[in-house]
């Protein structure tokens, strides 16, 4: 049986997701990392980021990156995924497993570009959070065995919640999550833009409601009440809270989050 500790995980694209993968893999994880950018100066800028550690490597030879490693991340655009795996492939061990972050190329397309069916598979579909160790991230699998599976996991739970899930369902999770996260940066700036015309200047409303929705979500994730319980325990009858709500409500609230988790899905 395979054991993957200790040994080379090669990350390809050293743009936002690859830096951010690698910055947290080369932390948190019992392995050497090598980074690879076919141009120098995002090398240059995660160095200047992360500094030099002992289990880090920076190069632009993609090829010679993946040489040795038992895990290979491909973090580049998907339109070069193709191009990245044809310069990869000749250095690519027959018990690699590749995990590509490209939105949109799925566990198919990845098996028949790589052309080796000993090579497993993952599609994994992280979020920006992943750069504070935070997010949900899900990923599909093909031809990965439970203990590599399990490897992942370990390596990707100090940077991410991570989830694999079917294929099928991976386009749903994307939009819940990944499109999710840009609703509630827009929530937030809504309700500190309300917070200007009552008074409060807008990075303190940004900051202090900021503080409200960790707030909340820790509460939905700790306080084992359900959400309806949640809101009962803030709306007192007659009061306040309840006209806001109710007023979210009229304005279409929740068919507007309805629809906009939707919309991504629909051509
Ligand atoms: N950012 C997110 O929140 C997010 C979330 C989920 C998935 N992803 C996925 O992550 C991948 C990278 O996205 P990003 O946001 O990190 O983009 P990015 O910051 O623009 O980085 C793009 C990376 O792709 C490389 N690249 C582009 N064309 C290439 C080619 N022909 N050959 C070799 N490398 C090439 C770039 O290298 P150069 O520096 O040489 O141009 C760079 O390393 C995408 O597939 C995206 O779908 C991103």
């Amino acid at each position: 049986m395979m054991i993957m500790r200790d040994r080379k995980i090669a990350v390809i694209g050293a743009g936002n997701m690859g830096s951010a993968i690698a910055g947290g893999l080369v932390k948190y994880a019992d392995a050497e990392i090598c980074l690879a950018n076919r141009s120098e100066d995002r090398l240059v800028k995660f160095a200047d980021a992360y500094g030099s550690r002992p289990n880090l490597k920076l190069t632009t030879d993609l090829a010679d990156a993946v040489v040795d490693a038992s895990l290979v991340v491909l973090a580049v655009k998907p339109w070069a995924m193709k191009e990245v795996i044809d310069q990869i492939r000749p250095s690519l061990l027959d018990d690699a497993v590749v995990i590509s972050v490209a939105a949109g190329i799925g566990l198919a397309d990845l098996k028949e570009m790589i052309g080796r069916d000993s090579v497993g598979v993952v599609y994994m579909i992280p979020n920006t959070a992943l750069q504070v160790g935070k997010g949900m991230t899900f990923a599909a699998s093909a031809g990965v065995d439970n203990e590599r599976l399990d490897y992942i996991h370990s390596l990707f739970a100090p940077l991410t919640r991570l989830k694999f899930i079917d294929e099928s369902k991976i386009g749903a999770a994307m939009a819940l999550c990944s499109c999710g996260i840009a609703y509630v940066y827009k929530f937030i700036a809504a309700a500190a833009q309300a917070g200007v015309e009552l008074g409060i200047p807008y990075d303190d409303a940004v900051d202090y409601f900021t503080a409200t929705v960790n707030g909340a979500t820790a509460l939905v994730e700790s306080s084992g009440l359900t959400l309806q319980q949640l809101v009962n325990a803030v709306t007192t009858p007659g009061g306040m809270t309840i006209r806001g709500v109710n007023e979210l409500e009229r304005k279409g609230f929740t068919a507007a989050v309805i629809d906009s988790i939707i919309a991504p899905l629909k051509k």
